[in-house]
């Protein structure tokens, strides 16, 4: 098993104001406010209720990393973040239990430069490594 903790849970919203007010309606409290990810394209917020922390994610323009994801699947959670201290380690090991990386470790300016992964598994989807400090 490897040392992960739950980050948070992605979630892809179409407005993220829109989505901000709703959430806020349901007991959830922005943690981080927005901030625009360039190299990604997006808008990225936090919100937390109940220890849970999702992160919202919503696309700028069309040429967004995620514009064809919301096309498909609208506003919907998509992937869980694992926050990991032996981020390469982790990284390694789960290329190689059956998990395939989409795109290269890049950092995520919305969670402090800390390096980010993407990795889809056929059986559970999109999931997300992340580097603890
Ligand atoms: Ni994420």
């Amino acid at each position: 098993m490897l040392p992960f903790k739950i980050h948070h849970i992605g979630y892809l919203v179409k407005k993220i104001d829109a989505a901000i007010r709703d959430f806020a309606q349901l007991g959830y409290v922005v943690t981080q406010n927005t901030v625009f990810d360039s190299f990604r394209k997006i808008h990225i917020c936090f919100m937390e209720k109940d220890g849970y922390v999702i992160e919202l994610v919503s696309p700028a323009d069309e040429n967004s990393i995620v514009a064809g994801l919301l096309k498909k699947y609208k506003n919907t959670p998509y992937h869980i973040c694992y926050e990991t201290a032996s981020f390469e380690k982790d990284f390694a090991y789960l290329t190689e239990h059956g998990f395939t990386a989409i795109d290269s470790p890049t950092p995520a300016p919305a969670i402090d430069g800390r390096r980010v992964v993407f990795l889809m598994s056929a059986s559970i989807g999109m999931i997300e490594l992340l580097e603890a400090f």
